[in-house]
């Protein structure tokens, strides 16, 4: 056998030596541009400034991955995976720096989603999304649906990574809860299913965060039962109509609901938005809300009733009536610069900082804020059981800042009042360390130093421990262990701890 050779063209070339010409992208390629952009959600990384890949695969089966990899390892080009390309900070297409090369295997093409009713499971690729997976479960059976997150073009590869959570939560924890068998290539280009890759690295593939193990092909998953009849609503209430104290009241009383009930709230300018999913009929949600939260005046004309399917598109579209083919539109274009931020919160926030936060949503550049309620099924899930350890908190607080037009000036106004706000945060949410949501990643959390070719500890534990807490050290381990000469790596990708050099 050859010395391995490092170097992009003799990447190129193995690429071309072992894989089918069309599903091989570079730079020179006519189509690189449209390939690279067909999943970009974030405005802030289609510039001419941000390193791109020097290639794109566009896998069609899971030899293509396997080759790619085994390329990449050889002549010293890493390898990023997307699946959804929805990425808050865009790591699975774009880098931070032109002084290492790699190359990114795009899975949009494995989206295949085979339901079996019978056995309440699904395989499916990672590169379906969730719109997919919801629709595709819906035309088996009414009766079966999967607790993944709202967005339907968010891709299952990055999604089932990161945990994955949505208006099913309390009731079925997270999407990466129900992931029961997947398929994987390893550093080694090795293709592994559960049995093969061993416990370790199948709980750190299960929230751990995308792009550090492995690259996720396909995944097998367990569907949960939904009633026939599920009931939504939307209610708003504004700042002078005593949205602070609702809020204030909402902190407890949400995530101590029955856990068939879900309740949420969006805060923008000067409005509490509350939105509410239960699986039950409508008698059963206004009798609930009457019993539990009478303040919030939700009455049985707010509610409307219809099937699990058709509260996907109502969350997902905001409305009713939306044909339910809008699930398979995986979207075009980026329309919008976005900047987003997460907390965790374990104590009520006191009545005048929601005052304040009222304040900082009237300031020019202020975007909304979105609070999940944790509790119920959450509450049971021990926090090692999976590497998402916030199972015991309150809710989630989402920060989410989002302009459209292009310039410094105006990018700058809406960072800075997204950072300002998280600032002022601080002693409010949880603490020792401060939690996040590696879904909803963050670099201003901290990002990776690459010592000797591979990623250090001490300084990925920053931002590690916020999101991982003390499964941190036990992902590091598995990393050790996998991938020890740190293939999988991105910005925020889990170093290799105890390291072998
Ligand atoms: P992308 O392809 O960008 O991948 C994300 C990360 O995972 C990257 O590091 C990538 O390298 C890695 N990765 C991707 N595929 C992989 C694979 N097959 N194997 C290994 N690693 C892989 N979250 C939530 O919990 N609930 C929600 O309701 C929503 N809603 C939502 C709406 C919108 C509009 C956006 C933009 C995002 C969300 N999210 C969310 C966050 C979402 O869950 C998160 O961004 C996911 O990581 C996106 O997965 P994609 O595959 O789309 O992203």
């Amino acid at each position: 056998t050859s010395a391995p050779s490092s170097g992009t063209a003799s990447f190129l070339r193995c690429l071309a030596v072992h894989l089918p010409p069309h599903v091989i992208y570079t730079t020179t390629s006519p189509s690189y541009t449209s390939v690279l952009e067909s999943s970009i959600k974030n405005l802030l990384f289609v510039t001419p400034a941000t390193p791109t890949p020097l290639a794109i695969v566009t896998a069609t089966n899971a030899s293509h991955v396997q080759a790619t990899v085994r390329c990449g390892a050889l002549h010293g080009v890493r390898v990023r995976p997307r699946s959804g390309g929805h990425d808050y900070e865009g790591l699975s297409y774009r880098s931070l720096t032109t002084a290492r090369p790699f190359a990114v295997v795009d899975l949009a093409a494995l989206r295949g989603v085979r339901v079996d009713a019978a056995r309440r499971t699904a395989w499916v690729g990672s590169g379906a999304t969730l719109g997919e997976l919801y629709y595709a479960i819906a035309n088996h059976s009414k009766r079966l649906g999967f607790p993944g997150g709202l967005g339907p073009t968010v891709g299952l590869g990055g999604h089932l990574s990161g945990g994955g959570f949505g208006v099913m939560l309390r009731k079925h924890g997270l999407a990466a809860d129900h992931v029961v068998d997947a398929l994987i290539v390893d550093a080694e280009g090795r293709l592994l299913d559960r049995a093969a890759m061993g416990e370790d690295v199948f709980w750190a593939i299960r929230g751990g965060g995308g792009g550090s193990f492995g690259v996720v092909l396909y995944w097998k998953l367990r569907l949960v039962r939904v009633p026939a009849t599920v009931t939504v609503f939307t209610v708003h209430r504004a700042r002078n109509q005593s949205a602070t104290a609702l809020l204030a009241k909402w902190q407890r009383v949400a995530p101590k609901l029955p856990r068939d009930v879900f309740l949420r709230v969006v805060l923008q300018s000067q409005d509490a938005q509350f939105q509410s999913l239960y699986l039950g009929k409508r008698t059963g949600l206004v009798s609930t809300m009457a019993r539990r939260f009478p303040e919030l005046g939700v009455r049985a004309q707010d509610c409307i009733e219809m099937t699990w399917i058709e509260s996907v598109l109502y969350f997902a579209f905001y409305g009713t009536g939306k044909p339910m083919e809008l699930l398979l539109d995986r979207g075009t274009k980026p329309e919008r610069y976005f900047k987003a931020k997460s907390d965790y919160v374990s104590e009520p926030i006191p009545s005048h900082v929601w005052e304040s936060v009222w304040s900082w949503l009237l300031m020019d550049g202020a975007g909304l804020l979105i609070l999940d309620p944790y509790g119920g099924r959450m509450g049971d899930v021990a926090p090692s059981a999976t590497p998402f350890p916030h199972r015991q908190e309150l809710y989630n607080l989402q920060y989410y800042g989002f302009w459209f037009e292009n310039g410094t000036e105006v990018s700058e106004k809406h960072m800075g009042w997204i950072r300002g706000l998280h600032r002022e945060m601080e002693p409010h949410v949880s603490k020792n360390p401060r939690g996040a949501y590696v879904n909803y990643r963050d670099l201003d959390l901290g990002v990776n130093d690459v010592d000797d070719g591979v990623t250090g500890y001490e300084k990925a534990r920053v931002w590690g421990e916020m999101y991982f807490k003390a499964n941190f050290e036990r992902l590091a381990a598995v990393k050790a262990m996998v991938d020890p000469h740190d293939f999988f790596r991105n910005e925020q990708s889990i170093p290799p701890f105890p390291s072998s050099r």
